[in-house]
This record gives structure tokens, C-alpha cells and sequence, in this order.
């Protein structure tokens, strides 16, 4: 029984995705085909425009080995009947390492914004060698500077605001002092982590298995809407550990009496200033008033932190220790062009961009869930492979595009700002403003979903006449050069 609850949702999610997938990759993408739930399909070949970096195939597109091998149960190096804790004494420092099984080294290019460090090693915390394994064998060699910074303090049970650029491994900041607290021997929730959507949530609780692979009994449940409430009351029957959730479903469920959240020691609120938007404040305030024990730990996390979270920060935190490490905002790796065009030639605009980059994979995004379909059709009858996803699709077809295109099945993924944080995804290097941002958080977010962990990656606008003073304000608050598409734009800049 605890055996299907370890199976949690994302790892039947990722099993389900990965034999759609499989089938999927038969039909050849030969038809243009609308089948409604975001994918279109078109009879491009993918070969013969300037998209050719590409390649889906197992061995060596990345986000495919990173499926696959997360597809997989996590396969102990121990001999059965022996946990990692018996094991543990007997093993050298040598032997435990040499044990480990790593994923290939990623030899690309890194900006300062991942290694400007003061020299840490993982090691240097003291944590629980079975997290160790579980860290390096994610390939992570050396913290981050969000790391560096956060772990200690986090592992010392402070409550935390921390600010750190996109894509600097904020998840694992938080999630490393989590699982070295976490007591699997106990049967209670000993840690919430609340993020703003259901696909970060997905993402969110995979990384935290993957991280917590090695650990014995340690059991991790994603629950969001969307799912069957009465699945998750019944994994609720049996130990879960750690948490992951969107808020909404979590107060359900608490307040259903189901979920008990008063061992729950540990709180983390990962993009913590729109989880504390007008959206979820009340949601959120509830759920902390009435079902958290008053002596947790709040952990908030976010690259973006207006004002409105001070109200939030004075009113749940005791004395959090202040981490912001964006002495400027933009990421270093990705430039950031804009291109001027009438709103009538975006799509013509597109399909230049299109033609004259070499994208390896790209988000492109939207205003209005209406505009995501409409462009993903257009975009499949230029001839470009492309999905679609937004907020008003079922469930299990917003899962399925996400796990697909992470998969690299498709080239281009078409989206409103459901996508807009949080979401990682190593393979984009190119996103693209189809529809010019309201706000510069929401600018920055967007523009954070390429150039993960300092790699490079490029951010392309659209501004019609309407946008220009917006754009000229998002420069301005962001302290950025947005500057204009050039007839060429240098292969270093954005591939590897
Ligand atoms: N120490 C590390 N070494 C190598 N890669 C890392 C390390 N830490 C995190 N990463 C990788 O960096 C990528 C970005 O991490 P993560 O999603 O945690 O960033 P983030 O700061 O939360 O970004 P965002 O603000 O967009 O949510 C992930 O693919 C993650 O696996
Ligand atoms: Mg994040």
C-alpha cells in the first residue's frame, strides 16, 4: 500500500506521459492535425529550416535522457534487504562516491549569476550522505550562490526571504534543508511547500523525489487541483512526509480534516509574491492561521518581491533572515531584443525570427488563453511543430503537453503566463513575447524561462505602437537594455 502512495501523481503522470509519448513519435507528425487539446501537428520537415539543432532522439537531446531517466524507479545501489542508513558506516567517502551513478557532465557555458560563488561544497553542511547521493546524482556539483546562502541558514530553522535571479536553483535552496529535516521515520507532514501552479507543482515534487531518491521510506505527494480529490484523500491515509501543493487543494483537504498539517514544521511559499497576490492571500491566510502549528519555519522564495509581500513578511515571519542576491535583475546570459511590428504582422514577424535562429526549443507567449490557440494553429500552418497550453484545458491535456514538450517532442510551445514562472525546462534557449507583458515581473519571469542555470538563451518582444511606453517603462524598472532585433544575431549569444 505505501508502495502506491510513493508512486505519487507526477510519477504516474511522467509513466503515462512517457507511453503516449512513445506512441506519439509513431505518426510522424505527417498530418495537420487540430486535435483540440493542445497539440497541433504539422507536415514540417523539421530538417529544412533554420531549426535543425534539434534533435529528439534519446541519446541526445538532454531533456529526453532527463525523462527517461526519471521514468525510472529509483534503482538502489544497495543489496536488497540493506537501506542506505545500514549501509552507510561501512562505507568510505571513495566507495560512496565511486558508487554513484551521475548523469553526463553539462560542459556549457555558465555566467556569473550561477558561478560567482565563495567556493562551497555540498559537503560543507553536513548533510545525511544518502541526500548527497541524491544531490549529485542530479549532477549538481557545487551550490549555487542561492544555495550557498540559503542552506545553512535554512538548515538552522530560520524563516527566510530570499530573492535570487530565475533559473539559479532557488527549488534546491529550499528543498535540501527540507529533506535533510525531515524525519522519514515519522508518519506526519512535516513539510509544506506551496507554489502558484499545478505544473510547478508537478515539477516542484519531482525535483524533491529526485533529490530524496536515496532516503529511505521518504515519501513526497504532489496535490493539486485538477486531480481527483478522493485520490488524494486516500494517499493522504497513508505516511506522507513532504508536501507539495498548490493552496487551494491543500485548505480542502485541510480543512476536511484529511490532511493534518500540525506536525508540520517546515513552510515554504515558492514564488512567494504571487502566492501572496490577491488570488490566494485569504486562501493562504487561512490555511496558515488555522491548520500550521505557530513555531514553523517560513521559508519565501521568489526572483521577484514588490512591497505588498512586506505586509506578509511583518505579519507570519519572526525575524527572517534577508537574503537578496539581485544586485541587478536581468539574467546575464540572455539578451534581450525587442522587434517592432503592427499587429497585423506579428505572425509575418514570427515566421522571420523563425527562419533566421537557430532555436533548439522555444516558449512563446500570449496574453489570452483565445490568442494561444489561434497562434498555435497559425504557427503549425507555417509549417513549424508547435503545442499549445493554458489555463482552460483540461488537466490531464496541460499535463500532457508540458511532459511532452519537456520531452522535446515538439520545437515550440505556445502559452499564457500559466508558464510564465517556475517552470524549468534546460532545453530553451529562445522566448518569445508574442504578446508584450503587462508588468516587469511578468517580463521577468518570462524572459527567465531560457538561460536556465546561467546558460545563454535569447528573449525576443514584439512591441506594437501601443506597447512602446511600456517597454520603455519595463527597461527603466528593470535597469535593462531591451534593444532592437538585429539582421543577424550571433550563434554564441544563445546556442551553447
Ligand atoms: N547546484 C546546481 N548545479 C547544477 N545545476 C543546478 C544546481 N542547482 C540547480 N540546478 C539546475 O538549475 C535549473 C534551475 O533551477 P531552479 O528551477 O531551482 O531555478 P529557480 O531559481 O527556482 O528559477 P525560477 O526563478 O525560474 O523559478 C534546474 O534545471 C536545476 O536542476
Ligand atoms: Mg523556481
Amino acid at each position: 500500500m505505501s508502495q502506491s502512495v510513493a508512486q505519487s501523481n507526477s510519477q504516474k503522470l511522467y509513466s503515462s506521459v512517457l507511453r503516449n509519448t512513445s506512441q506519439q513519435e509513431g505518426n510522424n507528425y505527417n498530418q495537420a492535425v487540430h486535435r483540440g487539446n493542445g497539440r497541433y501537428s504539422a507536415s514540417s520537415n523539421w530538417s529544412n529550416h533554420s531549426q535543425q539543432r534539434f534533435r529528439a532522439t534519446p541519446e541526445t537531446n538532454s531533456q529526453q535522457a532527463y525523462l527517461k531517466k526519471n521514468s525510472l524507479e529509483s534503482q538502489p545501489i544497495y543489496a536488497s534487504g540493506s537501506t542506505p542508513n545500514s549501509t552507510q558506516p561501512q562505507l568510505s567517502t571513495q566507495d560512496w562516491k565511486s558508487a554513484l551513478q551521475l548523469p553526463p557532465k553539462d560542459a556549457r557555458f555558465k555566467t556569473e549569476d550561477v558561478t560567482a560563488t565563495k567556493g562551497n561544497d555540498f559537503e560543507d553542511y553536513y548533510l545525511k550522505r544518502e541526500l548527497l547521493m541524491g544531490i549529485f546524482e542530479m549532477g549538481f556539483e557545487k551550490p549555487s550562490p542561492i544555495q550557498e546562502e540559503a542552506i545553512p541558514v535554512a538548515l538552522a530553522g530560520r524563516d527566510i526571504l530570499a530573492r535570487a535571479k530565475n533559473g539559479t536553483g532557488k527549488t534546491a535552496a529550499y528543498l535540501i534543508p527540507v529533506l535533510e529535516r525531515v524525519d522519514p521515520k515519522r508518519n506526519s507532514i512535516q513539510a509544506l511547500v506551496l507554489v502558484p501552479t499545478r505544473e510547478l507543482a508537478l515539477q516542484t515534487a519531482h525535483v524533491c523525489k529526485q533529490l530524496g531518491k536515496r532516503i529511505d521510506q521518504l515519501q513526497v505527494m504532489s496535490s493539486t487541483g485538477g486531480t481527483s480529490l478522493r485520490d488524494d484523500i486516500l494517499r493522504l491515509y497513508n505516511p506522507v512526509h513532504i508536501l507539495v501543493a498548490t493552496p487551494g487543494r491543500v485548505l480542502d483537504l485541510a480543512e476536511r480534516g484529511v490532511c493534518k498539517l500540525n506536525e508540520c514544521k517546515m513552510v515554504v511559499l515558492d514564488e512567494a509574491d504571487k502566492l501572496l497576490s490577491m488570488e490566494f492571500t485569504s486562501v493562504l491566510e487561512r490555511l496558515i492561521e488555522r491548520f500550521l502549528p505557530t513555531n514553523r519555519q517560513l521559508m519565501l522564495f521568489s526572483a521577484t518581491f514588490p512591497i505588498t509581500v512586506k505586509a506578509f513578511r511583518d505579519r507570519f515571519q519572526r525575524k527572517p533572515y534577508e537574503l537578496n542576491l539581485m544586485d541587478e535583475l536581468t539574467l546575464k546570459g540572455v539578451t534581450q531584443y525587442y522587434a517592432y511590428v503592427e499587429e497585423n504582422k506579428k505572425v509575418a514577424c514570427l515566421n522571420a525570427i523563425f527562419s533566421k535562429l537557430q532555436i533548439n526549443q522555444s516558449i512563446i507567449f500570449c496574453n489570452s488563453v483565445n490568442r494561444v490557440k489561434l497562434l498555435a494553429k497559425k504557427i503549425t500552418e507555417l509549417g513549424y511543430s508547435c503545442f499549445y497550453v493554458h489555463a482552460r484545458m483540461a488537466q490531464e491535456d496541460r499535463n500532457r503537453v508540458f511532459h511532452d514538450f519537456r520531452n522535446g517532442a515538439c520545437r515550440n510551445l505556445v502559452c499564457s503566463d500559466l508558464f510564465t514562472r517556475g517552470i524549468d525546462i534546460q532545453a530553451v534557449n529562445v522566448v518569445i513575447n508574442f504578446d508584450f507583458p503587462k508588468n516587469s515581473e511578468t517580463y521577468l519571469h518570462r524572459v527567465g524561462r531560457s538561460g536556465r542555470f546561467g546558460h545563454r538563451g535569447l528573449a525576443i518582444s514584439m512591441i506594437t505602437h501601443d506597447d512602446r511606453l511600456n517597454l520603455y517603462k519595463i527597461e527603466q524598472e528593470l535597469a535593462t537594455e531591451i534593444a532592437p532585433f538585429p539582421a543577424h544575431v550571433d550563434k554564441s549569444l544563445y546556442c551553447e
